[in-house]
């Protein structure tokens, strides 16, 4: 049987490496996550698990044998909130743990890294799942262009052998619902149907940097004008392509030089949209690529477009979602419901190698990603409860 008083334990436990007032700063590789995972690997230890780091840091628990595997992410976004990802993962050991007790069944259990994307996006399991080389990854740059392939040298002698996903025979991840529909409807456990899929890129617009007392208006190549007429102008044309389920983000901005008294020169963005059809992805991608030149055009800009990442939206198994929806009738009745998932999740990557299936818990507000995430302990609770069930560990 589950111990919901040690899960919550492990939970808060987790929640001090990083912990900054009621939110957590733990991104990848740092010195917070690297803790976190060393304590994780102790806790995995002392439930019977055999713990072993991959060359990118992701921490699995290994049962021995063929066993579910259940699990999420460690790594935090650069201000994160305490259940994104953690939540998933202590849940996965006291299911782990339970089972152990009991005698069975096998249950295994992992944190990915860099779920959150410091080098670019749920990196470790897109390396596990071979969606991304390890070498293709090690190229990225995070914002102040560390490269993967420094960062993960802090691993040292941790990193063991690959591990075998042959083993596993599916992959169940709970996780917060990190928006507003669950909580608006009281409901206490959601059944994940499909996760969106996303696209991300780099936009660079260069013009001319200059004095901002004497450059008239007329000559001026202003690149932060020409994020800014790209950013009200998408919206508008964007309108006949999307749904009310697409969204859009230019999220990281750099103005250089970023000074009051001179018309900036260059700006950096991100643009990353999201939609659960890969045809409106591509037509999203048009029209997005049509502003950026028609804009960069007008202001006479320098329009350059790095690789564009992606993710294909995903159905979660048929027969693993059943097993959550009898489960959260059990533990939840009448306050269940199935809904799709507009965060990215590593159980995208991980279809690729075996049955997946995903489940909810609600978020207070719909708030995540900012230090005020939170959900009440029952629900909480009720989320193990769900998960230990479907898993057979009733
Ligand atoms: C991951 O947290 C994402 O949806 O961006
Ligand atoms: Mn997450
Ligand atoms: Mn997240």
């Amino acid at each position: 049987m589950v111990d919901a008083a040690r899960f919550l334990a492990d939970l808060h436990r987790l929640r001090d490496f990083g912990r900054t007032g009621t939110g957590v700063i733990r991104p990848a590789y740092s010195a917070p996550d690297i803790a976190g995972r060393d304590w994780l690997a102790g806790r995995m230890v002392e439930a019977g698990l055999v713990p072993r780091f991959d060359a990118m840091g992701n921490l699995f628990g290994l049962a021995g044998g063929r066993s579910l595997l259940l699990g999420s992410h460690s790594d935090t976004q650069p201000t994160g909130g305490w259940l994104d990802g953690a939540l998933g993962v202590i849940a996965a050991l006291e299911v782990a743990r339970a089972a152990r007790e009991a005698g069975g069944p096998a249950i295994s259990v992992v944190s990915f890294q860099d779920e959150e994307g410091r080098f670019g996006g749920t990196t470790g399991s897109a390396v596990w799942s071979g969606t991304l080389t390890l070498a293709e990854a090690d190229l990225v740059a995070d914002t102040d262009g560390v490269t993967l392939a420094e960062a993960r040298r802090v691993l040292g002698d941790r990193v063991g052998p690959d591990v075998d996903a042959g083993q596993f025979t599916g992959f169940i991840e709970l996780h917060i619902e990190q928006g507003p529909a669950l909580d608006a409807a009281g409901a206490q456990i959601g059944v994940v149907s499909d996760i969106v899929g996303y696209r991300e890129m780099t936009v660079t617009l260069s013009g001319q940097q200059n004095h901002a007392g004497t450059t008239p208006m007329a000559l001026r190549r202003d690149a932060f004008q020409g994020l800014s007429r790209f950013a009200v102008r998408l919206e508008d044309r964007l309108r006949n392509v999307v749904t009310p389920q697409s969204v859009w983000t230019i999220g990281h901005v750099t103005v250089a030089p970023n000074a009051a008294s001179i018309v900036p020169g260059q700006v950096r963005f991100s643009v990353q949209w999201r939609d659960g059809d890969s045809d409106r992805l591509a037509r999203m991608r048009g029209v997005i690529e049509a502003v950026l030149a028609e804009v960069a055009g007008e202001i006479g800009l320098g329009l350059e477009i790095g690789p564009v990442l992606m993710l294909e939206p995903v159905a979660m198994d048929r027969a693993l979602r059943g097993r959550l929806e009898a489960a959260a009738e059990a533990v939840a009745p009448g306050r269940w419901r199935v809904l799709p998932s507009g965060a990215l999740h590593d159980a995208t990557n991980v279809a690729r190698l075996m049955p997946v299936a995903m489940l909810f818990v609600p978020s207070i507000g719909g708030i995540s990603h900012a230090f005020e995430e939170d959900t009440a302990e029952a629900d909480l609770v009720a989320g193990l409860r769900v998960l230990a069930r479907a898993a057979g560990v009733a």
